[in-house]
């Protein structure tokens, strides 16, 4: 590849890349060094955030289910429900695979927490969800003796209270340790997508865990993004690609 075309090929990617940043949240101000730093984004609501865990099947899909909700700040997928200390993915003993999700309570609610856990995962089914089987893909809330534990209780009722016929297999369980997983498994499914790795800047592996718009893109790449907020990004991404230089030029 010639200098001229590589350069081009950075330089607009680059563009893009600011231009996601600042369309997906507007209300973080922007830093374009050579790479794109994140740490203002994180800084205006840290005191306020909350964090909820949940155990709804394979890790790497929950990650990007709670990844996408407008309110969700980070997620970080893990261990959590077991005895074991240090379980790693091929050793994780007794634990469940996990998700925790970092909030801000003013965008989004507990509430809304669990009702998209309900309906992310068929809470009645015994010993796995679809083709993932075993103990470490069981239902789980995780609590820690707050309102939320009667949330959960109570919207777990009512989840069985839909049908008699067969039994909510979730537990609601008090938090103990949560042990986040090896960096292969964060952000599982951006990691597939080099395309839009480069578009965010090829964050080295502590920032890509805890950025946002990694988060968010978690979630687009895997379609499970809300509908509404998937055809946002699509378009938006569509529409830089489509026009070329949008942003550059304003630099
Ligand atoms: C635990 O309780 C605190 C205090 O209410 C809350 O801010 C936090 O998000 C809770 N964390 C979990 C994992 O439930
Ligand atoms: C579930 O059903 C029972 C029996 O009909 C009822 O008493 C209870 O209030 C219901 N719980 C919820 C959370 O809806």
């Amino acid at each position: 590849m010639a200098v001229s075309e590589r350069n081009f090929y950075v330089s607009r990617l680059f563009s893009i890349a600011i231009f996601i940043i600042f369309v997906i949240d507007r209300s973080h101000s922007i830093r374009i060094p050579d790479r794109i730093s994140e740490t203002a984004w994180n800084q205006p609501d840290q005191q306020n955030l909350k964090t909820a865990v949940f155990a709804l099947g394979s890790f790497w899909r929950s990650e990007a289910v709670f990844g996408c909700l407008p309110g969700v700040v980070r997620t970080t997928v893990g261990y959590a429900g077991g005895s074991k200390t240090n379980p790693e993915y091929r050793n994780l003993g007794d634990h469940a695979e996990s998700i925790q999700v970092e909030y801000d309570p003013r965008l989004i609610s507990y509430r809304d927490l669990l009702e998209v856990f309900w309906s992310s995962h068929d809470s009645r089914q015994v010993f796995g969800q679809g083709p993932d089987v075993g103990n470490q893909y069981r239902s789980i809330i995780f609590t820690n003796r707050t309102e939320e534990s009667r949330l959960a209780a109570v919207s777990k009722e009512k989840q069985q209270n839909r049908s008699r016929r067969s039994i909510v297999t979730t537990q609601i369980q008090q938090l103990g340790m949560f042990y986040p997983a090896e960096a292969a498994h964060q952000k599982f499914e951006l990691k597939r997508n080099v395309f839009l790795l480069q578009l965010i800047g090829n964050l080295p592996e502590e920032e890509l865990e805890r950025s946002s718009l990694a988060t968010k893109l978690n979630g687009y790449v895997a379609e499970l993004c809300p509908a509404r907020i998937q055809n946002q990004i699509d378009a938006k991404i569509n529409d830089i690609v489509k026009k070329g230089w949008p942003i550059l030029r304003e630099l």
